[in-house]
């Protein structure tokens, strides 16, 4: 298993993860305390897509004691956004929406730029700029969210960025990143930028307060170089909520866009997600007699899993479809279809509401 911000590799043992990179699982205790305030627990809680954290109690103290927090999340614009992409994002969404809190959006059009060969830096931005249309396309408001995107708002990072790289030793960025000698130099310094919006809250406001990072683990090596230098700088140690990766389409690994036929991407046309799905690897038998007889695997099923974690809110219907799996009551092929329906309408909606942002993007751009 890797798991680093720009690889994942191998199958995720996300309890390994927790260990290893020593955060916290997220309790049943936790869980009731965020259920005070947001009523139901979403989706994305309620099925464990979130599974670790670190200090979200901390901030949970906070609040009850009247100290509000403030979100930061982001992309890095390498190419189009897939629903991969989109599961943080929609659990940022519902927490914004339920504490009543502001959302710093990092585009790191900069870090794509270095750390990928064939990248120019007109297409990354580029890429940022159309990557912005589908965080908008959620739903967030150009009030409370504020998207950074890095080229162009280098004078507003650079020297927050230079405060945590003089505390950042090479060793440590080595140990922590796995950087080698061919590495070039501007990916050593990137995650100085990464640090930068923990605490930019603070610099533009002079408010003080924590910040809490929904994102995949995969973004958890950042945080741990960042919580290490926030005392010295005399801010809060940022927190996170940490989700599993949404799976590809093919046998195992999470949906990358380095792997497109297994990606279902936001801008992707009907037909083409309809085929994505029909290929899919999923959890069926060899035939449809032994389906029938014996049942097929919906644990191992990536079509279950995108219902479980994207496509199914109600959770008896869900309970029904393992079961009539595992009964071979019902086929791939009708799971599938039913799978393509529903992210084909999920898309049409995105991909209009996608293009209507293309009127106010520029609202959402962070104010010096
Ligand atoms: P990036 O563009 O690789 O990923 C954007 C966000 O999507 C998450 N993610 C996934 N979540 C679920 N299932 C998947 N298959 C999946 N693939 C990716 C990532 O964890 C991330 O939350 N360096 C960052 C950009 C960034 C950022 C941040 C991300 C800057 N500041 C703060 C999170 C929080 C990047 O390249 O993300």
């Amino acid at each position: 298993m890797v798991v680093t911000p720009w690889e994942v590799k191998g199958k995720v043992d996300y309890e390994r993860l927790i260990r290893e990179f020593g955060t916290q699982p997220l309790t049943e205790e936790l869980l009731q305390r965020i259920a005070k305030y947001t009523g139901e627990l979403h989706l994305q809680l309620r099925r464990k897509l979130f599974f670790s954290h670190r200090d979200l109690n901390v901030v949970l103290d906070l609040y009850e004691k009247g100290v509000k927090f403030v979100l930061y999340t982001g992309r890095g614009p390498s190419g189009p956004v897939h629903i991969g992409h989109l599961v943080p994002w929609i659990f940022t969404k519902h927490l914004q929406d339920r504490f009543e809190t502001r959302l710093y959006f990092q585009m790191t059009d900069d870090e794509k730029f270095v750390v990928e060969d064939d990248l120019k830096l007109d297409e990354a931005r580029n890429f940022g700029y159309e990557n912005a249309l589908d965080l908008i396309a959620l739903g967030f408001q150009p009030e409370n969210t504020f998207i950074i995107f890095d080229v162009k708002d280098i004078d507003l990072l650079y020297d927050i960025a230079l405060e945590v790289a003089k505390r950042t030793t090479y060793s440590t960025a080595r140990a922590t990143f796995g950087f080698q000698d061919s590495t070039n130099i501007g990916w050593i310094f990137w995650p100085a930028i990464q640090a930068v919006p923990c605490f930019i809250h603070a610099k533009l406001t002079g408010e003080n307060v924590p910040v809490l990072i929904p994102a995949a683990i995969d973004q958890d090596p950042y945080w741990r170089i960042t919580r290490d230098i926030a005392p010295k700088l005399g801010y809060y140690k940022p927190a996170q909520i940490h989700c599993r990766f949404l799976p590809g389409l093919g046998r195992g690994g999470k949906m990358s866009a380095s792997e497109p036929e297994t990606s279902i991407f936001t801008i992707d046309p009907p037909d083409v997600v309809k085929e994505k799905i029909w290929n899919a690897f999923t959890g069926g038998r060899a035939t449809v007699a032994e389906q029938r007889k014996m049942g097929g695997d919906s644990n191992m099923c990536t079509i279950f899993q995108y219902f479980a974690y994207l496509f199914e809110e109600d959770d008896m219907k869900l309970a029904e479809r393992e079961r009539k799996c595992k009964a071979g009551e019902i086929l791939c092929g009708e799971c599938k279809n039913e799978l393509a329906e529903r992210v084909n309408k999920f898309l049409a909606e995105h991909q209009r509401k996608r293009e209507k942002a293309r009127n106010i993007v520029e609202k959402f751009y962070i104010k010096r």
